[in-house]
């Protein structure tokens, strides 16, 4: 297999990660990041499949977890009780119970309220200029999800800098100011959901929190650790990843000149798919292999990570023709933006009808929103995301 360098945090390949990936896949479905230490996985084929393998999983083998020091305990104690750090059974628990309450019925009644609020934000552009992640994509994702949960919307700008402060923790290069910053954060973040808890415990009302006390009260066990845990992840999950897909979908509209008509209510769809697939927000996970696994002619040993390049996978020529073309009619394979397998997101259709939504109001309002000047990505290789987007 063959052995890549390429630092996450070299400011050419933050900015663009797919020429590297291109020269990735050059070898094969598989090659050995010597910067992570590990194999990754650079071809559609191979992360699909990966992600699929029920040998394979998101929760670290018994003997395999690090200590962790006492000061993270706060931190850890909400990733031990969070689904996506979790397998069978009790992954599938405390997802069945998520998705319980989080039915296709309820994201759709969302729709109207998420396009009031695009107008609102378009309403209050100053004149001079935007900058669209600042005014636009970063606003939306937290207040739809504070709403779907029942957090008040003023409550939005606290959740806002939790989750920032929280997902610092997954940077490459974390500080110890980082991981103090996420501690105080999570405990704030904590102490607000329990009090929040006990009040929709005591007044119940239409949204996620009290669907899903009222299954922990029918003793389907979902224990406060978990339900605090299930509100974080939601929170977290449900905001980051759409503000940047947000921004970066703009980006990719103004910068290649997509004709807005793709934006039209009859094909959307397809377009939001596209600018999912050519620059998502996610581009890597790991999964713990907990056998020996046989892929494209490797073993991934037991016990050891995986690598599985979202990014990557979604620029596939063999998956994808013309791969780094625009054409919402291309067809072809799902993307792997949102992951596959047992963990596939669980926010996709809300994220997708929020991406649906923000952009044809963005571009019917303003159709002619051009670059003030050129974009940068953020330094934080798993979440691609723009610092800023500033438009004229
Ligand atoms: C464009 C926006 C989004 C993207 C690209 C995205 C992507 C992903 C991916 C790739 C995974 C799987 C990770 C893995 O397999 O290791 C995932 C899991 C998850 N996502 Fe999303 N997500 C987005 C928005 C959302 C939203 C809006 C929510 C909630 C409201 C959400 C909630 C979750 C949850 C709870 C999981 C864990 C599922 C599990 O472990 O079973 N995501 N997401």
């Amino acid at each position: 297999m063959r052995r890549l360098d390429q630092s996450p945090t070299e400011d050419a390949f933050v900015q663009n990660p797919y020429q590297f990936y291109t020269r990735a896949r050059r070898n094969g479905p598989l090659f050995y990041w010597n910067d992570y230490g590990r194999v990754a996985a650079a071809g559609h084929a191979a992360v699909t499949a990966l992600l699929r393998d029920r040998r394979l999983g998101r929760e670290t083998p018994a003997g395999m977890a690090r200590r962790t020091p006492d000061r993270l305990r706060p931190f850890q104690d909400i990733e031990d009780n969070s689904m996506l750090e979790l397998e069978p059974p009790r992954h599938t628990r405390l997802r069945n119970l998520v998705l319980r309450a989080f039915t296709p019925r309820r994201i759709a009644a969302l729709e109207p309220g998420i396009a009031a609020l695009c107008h609102r934000l378009v309403d209050a552009f100053p004149g001079c200029g935007v900058d669209l992640v600042r005014d636009y994509a970063r606003p939306i994702p937290v207040i739809v999800i504070a709403r779907l949960l029942g957090v008040p919307d003023e409550r939005a700008d606290d959740l806002l800098d939790w989750s920032n402060a929280m997902v610092r923790m997954y940077q490459a290069g974390r500080t110890r100011g980082d991981e103090d910053a996420a501690v105080a954060a999570t405990e704030s973040f904590t102490a607000f959901l329990n009090g929040h808890i006990d009040e929709r415990r005591a007044r119940p009302k239409d949204d996620l929190i009290s669907h899903l006390i009222a299954a922990e009260a029918e003793g389907d066990g979902l224990s406060r650790g978990e339900l605090v845990s299930t509100c974080v992840l939601l929170l977290n999950a449900g905001h980051e990843a759409t503000v940047h897909s947000l921004g970066n979908a703009a980006k990719l509209i103004i910068e290649r000149g997509v004709d807005r008509g793709w934006l039209a209510s009859g094909s959307a769809a397809a377009a939001v798919e596209e600018c999912l697939r050519l620059d998502p927000p996610l581009h890597a996970f790991n999964r713990w292999a907990y056998e020996d696994v046989e892929i494209a002619g490797h073993t991934i040993p037991k016990n050891t990570e995986v690598m599985c390049l979202l990014g990557s996978a979604n620029r596939d020529a063999d998956a994808y023709s013309n791969p780094d073309e625009f054409d919402p009619d291309r067809g072809g394979p799902t993307t792997t933006t949102f992951g596959g397998g047992i963990h596939f997101c669980v926010g996709a259709a809300l994220a997708r009808l929020e991406l649906r939504v923000a952009l044809s109001v963005l571009f019917d309002r303003r159709p002619d929103l051009s670059l003030a000047e050129a974009p940068r990505y953020a330094p934080i290789y798993h979440f691609r995301g723009l610092e800023s987007l500033r438009l004229r």
